[in-house]
């Protein structure tokens, strides 16, 4: 165990010494959680072998799973990726600083046990203040997974690293809670047609308006087990709360009706069931502990509060967890995509009145 340095900042204006004390050690090789516009991250020098590999051994991650490398200015793109097509500078232009990571083939400045052996490597500059100074402070290359222990919901608080790192890590930077609360969109751009590994705020047709084409990765379906995801990290079942989860489709009364219903049940053989609610239908429930993600009206709520939600069922140590689903514009995408993996893909469709003969 290593005595990890909890340290308050001003989001907005972080204090230019802590950031520089932050940075430097990254720059002697400890690791440094950080606030960014989508979740925490946890940061190492991207560049040094030996960082990495601390990051996977805090993280218990499987070292095939590669990193996403932070940078704090596009021109800094081209140390690190070996061909830049003119579509990924004009996306740049666009969403960055923001939740869009590139993928690029990469340059022998990466070492392999960043990208997990692959030669490509995946870059994004996150849109935080206190990341793009830490990243400044520490050379220009912070290579940063998620800030939580591999499988478990990734954090939205400095106080969920704290539950998962505390003792495995140099500092955390607490800058209060995330913007977005669900991780970046993934592009790749080593294919001739662009393909999204891994959906976030930056939906498909927010990059169609830059790309001609662009393909939604099969993988992430999940139907086909044929065809596992391409992000070696996707392949994972992840974002995971302890209690397993059902997600429940159908009209919002008879998703009540059913889930009330099982959850009396629990309570009667002495378990606890969780329910994941709208502000719209926490009220429709009558048994177990309803939560609500917030209104189904705001989907920045909804992805804000997701993981922070499924952790606070582990914390109740609910035995069972349903969730509504919530297919938002947007989002959805993303949103379902991260419930469904929590979920690994348990769904039950509650049929409504118009369902049946
Ligand atoms: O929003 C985010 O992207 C956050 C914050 C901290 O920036 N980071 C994040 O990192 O989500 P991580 O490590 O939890 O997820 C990175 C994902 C994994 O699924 C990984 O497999 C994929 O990116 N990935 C990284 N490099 C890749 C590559 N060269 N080819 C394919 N997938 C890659
Ligand atoms: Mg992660």
């Amino acid at each position: 165990m290593m005595k990890t340095e909890l340290i308050k900042v001003d989001p907005k204006r972080p204090d230019p010494r802590v950031m520089e004390r932050a940075g430097g050690i990254i720059r002697s090789g400890g690791l440094v959680a950080f606030p960014t516009e989508t979740v925490y991250g946890l940061g190492g020098d991207g560049l040094r072998a030996d960082s990495s590999a601390k990051i996977y051994q805090a993280k218990g991650r499987p070292s095939d799973n590669p990193l996403i490398i932070h940078i704090a200015k596009t021109s800094d793109l081209y140390r690190v990726a070996a061909q830049v097509p003119d579509e990924a500078v004009a996306l740049a232009k666009s969403f960055w600083p923001g939740p869009l990571t590139m993928i690029f083939p990469k340059t022998s400045e990466v070492p392999y046990e960043t990208t997990g052996g692959l030669d490509s490597v995946a870059v994004r500059m996150p849109d935080h203040p206190a990341a793009l100074a830490l990243i400044r402070a520490a050379g220009g290359y912070v290579a940063a997974p998620s800030a939580n222990r591999s499988g478990r919901p990734s954090p939205t608080l400095a106080a969920h690293v704290a539950e998962d790192l505390d003792g495995k890590i140099d500092m955390i930077i607490d800058g209060g809670m995330v913007g977005i609360g669900l991780e970046s969109t993934i592009v790749d751009l080593t294919e001739r047609t662009p393909v999204i590994l891994r959906p976030g705020a930056v939906s498909r047709e927010m990059l169609r308006a830059h790309l001609e084409r662009v393909d939604v990765d099969p993988g992430l379906l999940g139907t086909d087990d044929s065809r596992p995801p391409r992000a070696p990290g996707m392949r994972y079942r992840h974002y995971a709360p302890r209690a397993p989860l059902v997600i429940v489709e159908g009209a919002e009364a008879e998703v009540a009706a059913y889930v009330d219903a099982l959850a009396r049940e629990a309570e009667k053989t002495g378990q606890r069931a969780g329910i994941l609610a709208s502000d719209e239908t926490a009220g429709l429930y009558t048994a177990g502990l309803i939560k609500s993600i917030g209104s189904r009206v705001s989907e920045s709520d909804i992805a804000r509060h997701l993981y922070q939600t499924l952790r606070e069922f582990d914390q109740e140590q609910v035995t069972c967890i349903y969730s509504e689903a919530f297919h938002t514009p947007s989002m959805g995408q993303a949103i379902m995509n991260r419930l469904l993996k929590a979920a690994g893909h348990r769904v039950v469709r509650v049929p409504d009145d118009g369902d049946r003969d």
